[in-house]
This record gives C-alpha cells, sequence and structure tokens, in this order.
C-alpha cells in the first residue's frame, strides 16, 4: 500500500471528494461571489483561474495540507540544488540551471553547472550570430537560408513547439524545417524544398543514438552528398546537439559543431539547452534569452511564493484531485491561441512521459490513477469537433482553457470573437442548462409540452465540468517560457504528490528494444526471433506484400 494514501490529508480528500461529487459548481459559485477572488492568483504576464475547478475553500485546505505532507518544498530545494532526485538513473534534474539567469553557481559532482551552461550559451549565441548575419558561409561561400532541425521527443517538440509559438514574430533572415519521424515521407518533402548550398542540418539527439533520428540523419547526409560529393564538406552543413561526442565524431561531425547537454537534463525538459538551438536559429538570440528569462520568473515564483499563490503547485493539486480522487482520468489542454497549437502535443510527452507510471518511489504499485491522458488541440476548431462530448458525454474531462489578452497580430474583431468562444466555453461547462431552463427556452419558441417532453432530456447539459482557465497577456518569447516552466514544475509536484519518478521513461525503452530486433528480421530473412502468432502474420504479410 503507498504512503500516500495513508496520508491524513489523502484521506480528508477521500471524503471530500464523496461530496463533492454530489455538490454542483454552480451552487458553488451561487453561494461565495468572492470565488473568483479566493481561486485567482497572477504573475506578470500571466492570470490563472481555477474557481471553476470543483473545489471549495476545505477542499483546498486539504490540497495544501497534502503538498505539506509529500513535503513538496523539501524536494523542490532537493531539485533545484542538484541533489540526484531521478533514483532509478541517479541522476540530478537541473533543467532549472539551463535558465539560471542570476547566474549564481551551482557545483554538482565537483563542476559549476552556472558556468558550464553559460559558456555553452555563449558558443549558441556566437554561432547563431554567425549563421544570421551571412559569415557563416556553405561549401559554395553561400550563406545559410534553410535550417533542418532533426530530431524526434523532446529532441524535437519543444523547439517545434516554440518556433510555431512564435513565427509571426520571426524576420525572414531563415527558414526552419523539423523532421522527426521514421517515415520517409517527411524528410523527402522537406529536401525538396531546400538547397544543399544553403541547408544547415541540426541533428538533435541526446543519446545520439535514437533510431528514428539518425535514418533521418544518415538520409540528410546522403542526399547532402549528392551534390556536394566531398565528405571534408560536413562540417560547414551538419551541427549536432548531444552529450555523445564520440558518436557525433563517429557520424562525422567535429568536435567544434557539437553543442553540448548534460546527463542532468530530461529530454522533455531541455528546450533550454542547446536542444533549443533551432529557436535561436530561426528568432535570434535575444528572443532565445528572453524564453529563458520568463521560465527564470517561473522558477523564481516555484520557489518562493506561499503554497496558497504557488501557480505550478495548484495545477498538480487540482491535477491530483481530479484524477486520482474524483476520478477524471483525462485532462484536455484548449489554446484559444493559433501560436499555441502544438501545446498539447508538447504537454502530452511532458505530462504522459514523466508520470505516466503505476508504481510509486519504492517500486510498489500504487492505489490510485497517476497521470490522465492528456490531449487536446486549438479551441475553436475542437469546438467543432469533440467539444460535444465534452458538455453532454458521459466521461468528464477537466480542461485547461489557454488565450491572450493581446493577439500576435491584430485582425479587425477576430480576437473578440475568438475571447468571446474563450469564455463561453468555460461557463457553459461550468454551469450547463438545466431541465427548467431547457423548458422555458423551448416554451419560449412555441413549442408544445409533448414537443418539450421529446426534447428535453437531449438538450440539458449537466455542467459541473471544471475547467482551469490560464490569461496570457500575449504570445511572445517571455510568455512560452512562463508557461512552459509553469507547466513543467506542475509536472515536478504532480510526480512528488504521486509518488512517481517522473524523470526515467524506461517505458519507451521496452517498445525501442523490440522495434530494433524486428528491424532485423524485416531486413534479413536468416535472422529469426520468436514471437506471438499475431505479430508473426503481420510480418509475413508485410514481407509477402511489400514488393508486390
Ligand atoms: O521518446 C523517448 C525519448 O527517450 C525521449 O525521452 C527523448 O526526448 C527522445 O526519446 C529523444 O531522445 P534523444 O534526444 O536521445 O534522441
Amino acid at each position: 500500500m503507498s504512503n500516500r494514501s495513508q496520508l491524513a490529508s489523502w484521506q480528508a480528500l477521500k471524503e471530500s471528494a464523496a461530496q463533492m461529487k454530489q455538490t454542483h459548481l454552480k451552487t458553488l459559485f451561487a453561494q461565495d461571489d468572492s470565488r473568483f477572488d479566493a481561486f485567482s492568483t497572477q504573475i506578470p504576464g500571466v492570470l490563472f483561474d481555477y474557481s471553476k475547478q470543483r473545489i471549495d475553500k476545505n477542499t483546498f485546505a486539504q490540497l495544501i495540507e497534502l503538498a505539506n505532507e509529500c513535503d513538496i518544498a523539501t524536494w523542490r530545494d532537493k531539485m533545484f540544488s542538484g541533489e540526484k532526485i531521478n533514483i532509478t538513473e541517479e541522476r540530478s534534474v537541473l533543467h532549472t540551471a539551463l535558465r539560471n539567469r542570476a547566474h549564481t553557481p551551482l557545483v554538482v559532482d565537483g563542476e559549476d553547472v552556472t558556468q558550464a551552461v553559460d559558456n555553452e550559451l555563449a558558443k549558441i549565441k556566437a554561432f547563431v550570430e554567425k549563421v544570421r548575419s551571412g559569415q557563416w558561409l556553405g561549401y559554395t561561400g553561400k550563406a545559410v537560408k534553410d535550417v533542418v532541425s532533426i530530431g524526434v521527443g523532446g529532441s524535437n517538440l519543444g523547439p517545434q513547439m516554440a518556433t510555431e509559438a512564435l513565427k509571426a514574430l520571426a524576420d525572414d533572415t531563415l527558414n526552419v524545417h523539423y523532421v522527426s519521424n521514421a517515415d520517409g515521407v517527411q524528410i523527402a518533402s522537406v529536401l525538396k524544398a531546400i538547397d544543399p548550398e544553403t541547408t544547415l542540418f541540426v541533428i538533435s539527439s541526446k543519446t545520439f543514438t535514437t533510431s528514428e533520428t539518425m535514418t533521418n540523419a544518415k538520409t540528410a547526409v546522403e542526399w547532402f552528398l549528392q551534390t556536394a560529393k566531398d565528405d571534408s564538406t560536413i562540417a560547414k552543413h551538419f551541427v549536432a546537439v548531444s552529450t555523445n561526442l564520440e558518436k557525433t565524431a563517429a557520424f562525422g561531425i567535429s568536435d567544434e559543431n557539437v553543442f553540448t547537454m548534460w546527463d542532468w537534463v530530461g529530454g522533455r525538459f531541455s528546450l533550454w539547452s542547446a536542444i533549443g538551438l533551432p529557436i535561436a536559429l530561426y528568432l535570434g538570440f535575444d528572443a532565445f534569452e528572453a524564453i529563458l528569462e520568463g521560465a527564470f520568473e517561473v522558477d523564481e515564483h516555484f520557489k518562493t511564493a506561499p503554497f496558497e499563490q504557488n501557480i505550478p503547485l495548484i495545477m498538480a493539486l487540482l491535477s491530483v484531485w481530479n484524477t486520482s480522487f474524483l476520478d477524471f482520468t483525462s485532462q484536455a489542454i484548449l489554446p484559444y491561441d493559433q501560436a499555441l497549437h502544438m501545446l498539447p502535443a508538447y504537454l502530452q510527452q511532458g505530462e504522459m512521459e514523466s508520470n505516466g507510471k503505476h508504481v510509486n518511489f519504492a517500486g510498489e504499485t500504487v492505489p490510485y490513477t497517476t497521470v490522465p491522458i492528456i490531449w487536446g488541440m486549438t479551441g475553436i476548431n475542437g469546438q467543432h469537433a469533440f467539444y460535444q462530448c465534452l458538455h453532454q458525454g458521459n466521461v468528464i474531462v477537466p480542461a485547461d482553457f489557454i488565450a491572450s489578452v493581446k493577439p500576435q497580430v491584430a485582425v479587425d474583431k477576430h480576437h473578440d470573437i475568438l475571447l468571446s468562444n474563450f469564455l463561453a466555453q468555460t461557463e457553459a461547462m461550468m454551469s450547463g442548462v438545466d431541465a427548467q431552463q431547457v423548458t422555458e427556452d423551448l416554451a419560449a419558441k412555441g413549442k408544445t409540452q409533448a414537443q418539450i417532453d421529446e426534447l428535453l432530456n437531449h438538450k440539458i447539459h449537466q455542467g459541473n465540468r471544471p475547467t482551469t482557465s490560464i490569461l496570457l497577456d500575449t504570445v511572445d518569447a517571455k510568455t512560452v517560457g512562463r508557461l512552459i516552466a509553469l507547466y513543467e514544475h506542475k509536472i515536478f509536484c504532480q510526480g512528488i504528490i504521486l509518488e512517481i519518478c517522473s524523470f526515467d521513461q524506461w517505458g519507451v525503452e521496452l517498445g525501442k528494444g523490440l522495434a530494433s530486433k524486428i528491424e532485423s528480421e524485416l531486413t534479413d530473412d536468416s535472422v529469426k526471433h520468436a514471437h506471438d502468432s499475431s505479430t508473426n502474420g503481420l510480418m509475413a504479410y508485410y514481407k509477402q506484400h511489400r514488393t508486390q
């Protein structure tokens, strides 16, 4: 039995959950007109409103007590100081050191991490300026026009999400393309659009062993050499971001063209490191630094704000409350800002790869649901797709609604229309429409009692569906940094509260290992491994039909 479920606060929350399941949010709002003031908080550039969550003051106090009983403050300090809290891999967890804008020294395993980070940032800055100013020349003496970033998972999602978020603010110095999929269709379409003489490839892989990335990188080199011919030209067109200098050298990338990261940076927390190089190349180093600054502000908030106003901690507590106590096992991320369209995909990895586990620190099976399924898309598109289910389905999906006060690009009345939808949806999910309202509306439209009876149940919206609204001043580099850091610390707190080892990903390794075994069978008929009849049947069908 896990310790967490034996805590006094956990037991108290279980009782509160039983009561809260019988309570409607509409009633909570009716009982307390200061609910917004009580359950919303701000940091520069961000308004965080969780008043439409299914909590009251009593539950909130119990959740804060849970944070205390789980010793969040001690764990937080351990993380920031470089203790090896990634226990299954014996590593520190120091993505916060990558954006330590106070530059306070931090010695871990005898190395001043701050100094190492600052050195790498200086290297990134110099490189970015050389490329963007046109001083970095390709093998025929031409400046770079296109950057192709090759990486997958944490070595792709962060940079691509930030690039998408900020592309309205980019100048036209460089184009950036992302290739992550082993499906050749993706790299083929990118290669079709670029010129080897003016293209810079950034191969991003912490391990430099990830099969999808290596496959794409190999294809890129072969394509490049078809024109450039000479291996010595690779140095001018390929750089790497990795911790594995041996592998990057074997690949043909010279050491000075390798940007490093460290084993204390997890893939899904790495956009602040040299993994963010494509962002800096695309938007300029200043914009990249602004992202770091936004995140640093949130780090300071997380370290110093009292628990009752600590946004990432509250996000985590609400997630645990919804998932482990109220039994809502999925959570939607719904940005009402086109710039944030990749945020759901980014957070899927962030949260599910971190906390999608079923054993506690001691390796014992936990008796509660851990991470919810994270999914979503831009809110407006979602409204015309799956919101029907959010409003009237018989699964309840708590949702984060994210919008910005000022649009990146103001077009006529678009933003007011967008924000009206943002506001309307959370109100509708909270209050719903009861039988009396439906009856009155239909009667006002002249429907007979028989017609009303027929339609009534179809038109009732139960409401009572919990949402959080995050209102950003605008989506700029600093805000992107703030937003991502809020979710990162949420994930950390969630992991500690649930006693989950958030910083490993053993579950991903299983499929990776099997894929490489099967690949050898698909490419060499003499190789045979034992499989189940389904896998055998699928392989046989594929081999038989692939050349027909
Ligand atoms: O998907 C599993 C994973 O290990 C992620 O955690 C990581 O971000 C990704 O693969 C890429 O790994 P690498 O940067 O080593 O290529």
